[in-house]
């Protein structure tokens, strides 16, 4: 079956097809890929439960899928160009039989290190070449990797360590990013002090940095390869693994509690990636792809790593940031690669936009043939740069809409097929049933209706469950509508049937397409010990999208509040991450709450947003007049 729609003809006739027979549909894509052995039934489903199974009893390994089954026919082409954070350091480029065998090699080292198939690995690596070997080593024998981004602190390393039970962890002495080197192994050094399910942890050099070693437990990278290459034993065959074995977890925050492992399966994320990056992308086989995201995202897992090498794609990754040395980097990479789809997210758009057009106008972009955009609202402005200065109008823009749940895209325009139009993700792809729902469950029939976006069918790449807990999966994704699964994000499907996602309905921020729970944020926030309580809200942000607002209650004693605002950014990053530092604290002395003692987070929203003729009324909390106190603090915020 040809994976790519050849026109919008062809994705009506497609997509009717794939919703009147879902089973067939997707049997006939799940059979463009290499199986050990043929399931024995499409799809076996239960929403309620919930219980997702799609190609039951195939055996499969998605690595053979991503390297040996090009050797052949390609084995010299490039899998993957790397481009170093330094523009003066050599970039290295993988053919797909150099990144075979450093798989293989790197598979063996992970079985000398005592792990097997179903265990769990930590990656924590900067954006190096080894990151994408790790990972497609543990698929290659079975073990399930848990890549943690390189932005976390330790305590965000030890909790996801723990909750999975992870016996080994793959880490560098440090990485670059920018002019900044992160002390990678020494975070993970913190992390562990907590840890007592880890045996092992590798090491690989890259930034040259000293490391402390421990002995018996820490090993260097470089060293393992020799140990491997002495035994002489260069392959390491793929494990048969059930479609339905777990390939990975990767953490995302929601609106309560900590974050959730969520789990992918093996044989439906593998033709889920696969198919929605050759289908999106119209992807034809001398193209480069560069996707910008970091590889502990799930855009870099699905269009990095996995969905381009499943389908013999030649993919770009970057180690370093797009403003350094200047704003002009992404455009010199694109220019040096000759890279023709490029998929960024609205944030890096909006700032290398604000850098100014001088960074970009004069470098050759006349390779781009293909633009993308994911992982949040894309405002228009953002939008017809992108199109006019990176795309020259002629490179159509795909805005594809889905989630770290979804495994893969979900709504978007088909590169060159479907109509674009600014900031709207515009059709579901083949295989794919939205809906929208009022706040009582109603469906909402018919165009020109806002609501809040279900799914009412599986699809391949779905997450399974949460990692350890399966009623959290349940409570969080399938009991708020009967029957559907749901994805916390409101959108609008205009008069002409085309989606327009507006953001998330629930109590999760996006910044800079980065997921941030704000109860988690409450969380460590509160765990700093001058403070009382807190409420977070986002605000318009014009690069971030979303800004973090921190309203926080201080306890009595007198404070220097500048030197507490440095102390709560300490203490996040201690606690979260860099990432999840709050961009305004204002203090307040109390929070809007209702006589039940629930806080109004829609006041200090509508505050934030400069919002104030639609607070509305406010006689009903406990105490009406803290709201004038607030506004009046936030005034002077700004
Ligand atoms: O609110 C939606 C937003 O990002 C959320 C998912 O975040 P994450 O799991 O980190 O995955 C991001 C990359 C796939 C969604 O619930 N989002 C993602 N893509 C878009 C988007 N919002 C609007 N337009 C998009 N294209």
């Amino acid at each position: 079956m040809e994976l790519k729609v050849k026109d919008f003809d062809d994705y009506q006739k497609t997509y009717d097809d794939s919703v009147k027979n879902p089973e067939e549909f997707w049997e006939g894509i799940a059979e463009t890929f290499f199986w050990k052995k043929k399931w024995t039934n499409v799809l076996s489903w239960d929403f309620d439960k919930p219980d997702i199974k799609w190609f039951e009893n195939g055996k499969v390994n998605i690595s053979e899928n991503c390297l040996d089954r090009h050797i052949y026919n390609n084995g010299d082409k490039p899998a993957i160009i790397w481009e170093p954070n330094d523009p003066s350091e050599a970039a290295r480029i993988l053919s797909y039989k150099q990144l075979l065998e450093k798989v293989e090699q790197f598979a063996n080292v992970l079985k000398n290190n005592g792990v097997r198939k179903g265990d769990r690995v930590c990656i924590y690596l900067p954006m190096v070449p080894e990151l994408p070997i790790a990972i497609l080593a543990c698929a290659r024998i079975g073990a399930i990797h848990s890549v943690v981004f390189g932005g976390f602190s330790a305590q965000s390393i030890s909790d996801r360590i723990n909750d999975a039970q992870c016996s080994l962890v793959i880490t560098a002495d440090g990485g670059f990013r920018g002019s900044k080197v992160i002390e990678l192994k020494s975070i993970v050094d913190d992390a562990l002090v907590t840890c007592d399910s880890v045996e092992k942890v590798i090491v690989l050099t890259r930034a040259r940095i000293g490391v402390s070693m421990i002995k018996g437990r820490d090993v260097w990278w470089e060293d393992e390869i020799h140990k491997v290459e002495s035994q002489g034993n260069p392959v390491c065959p793929a494990e048969e693994m059930d479609a339905e074995d777990t390939l990975f977890i990767l953490y995302t925050s929601g609106s309560t509690g900590k974050p959730k492992g969520v789990v992918h399966t093996t044989g439906g994320y593998m033709v889920y990636t696969g198919y929605t990056f050759s289908n999106v992308f119209q992807y034809n086989p001398e193209e480069i792809f560069f996707c910008t995201a970091d590889i502990g995202w799930i855009t870099g897992h699905s269009y990095i790593v996995y969905g381009p090498l499943s389908q013999g794609a030649t993919s770009v990754m970057f180690e370093g940031v797009p403003t350094w040395p200047d704003a002009g980097r992404m455009w010199d990479i694109v220019e040096k690669h000759k890279v023709n789809i490029l998929y960024t997210a609205p944030t890096a758009i909006r700032s290398l936009m604000a850098a100014g057009d001088e960074y970009v106008d004069g470098k050759d972009l006349s390779s781009i043939t293909k633009l993308g955009s994911v992982g949040e609202p894309i405002n228009e402005e953002a939008w017809n740069w992108y199109n006019e200065k990176v795309g020259k109008g002629k490179a159509p823009i795909v805005d594809t809409w889905w989630q770290t749940e979804n495994g893969g895209i979900l709504i978007s325009p088909i590169a060159g097929v479907t109509p674009t139009k600014p900031g709207y993700a515009m059709l579901p792809l083949p295989g794919v049933q939205p809906v929208l729902v009022d706040e009582k469950g109603k469906v909402l029939e018919g165009n020109g209706v806002s609501g809040n976006l279900c799914i009412k069918f599986p699809w391949p790449g779905m997450l399974r469950t949460t990692w350890g807990d399966h009623e959290r999966c349940r409570q969080t994704y399938f009991s708020t509508y009967k029957g559907m699964y749901f994805t916390g994000d409101g959108c609008l499907r205009d008069e002409d049937g085309h989606y327009r996602i507006t953001g998330r309905v629930d109590d999760v921020l996006n910044v800079s397409g980065h997921r941030i729970g704000t109860a988690e944020l409450e969380n460590a926030i509160n765990m700093h010990s001058d403070v009382v309580e807190s409420a977070i809200v986002g605000y318009p942000h014009p690069v971030k999208g979303q800004g973090i607002y921190a309203f926080v209650i201080l306890d009595n004693v007198h404070h220097d509040e500048d030197l507490t605002r440095k102390d709560i950014n300490a203490t996040v990053s201690r606690i979260i991450g860099a990432i999840a530092k709050p961009d305004i604290i204002q203090f307040v002395p109390d929070l809007p709450k209702t006589r039940s003692g629930k806080i109004m987070r829609r006041i200090l929203r509508k505050i934030v947003e400069g919002d104030l003729g639609s607070i509305g009324d406010v006689s009903t909390l406990l105490d009406p007049s803290i709201v004038e106190e607030i506004k009046d603090g936030a005034a002077k915020m700004k």
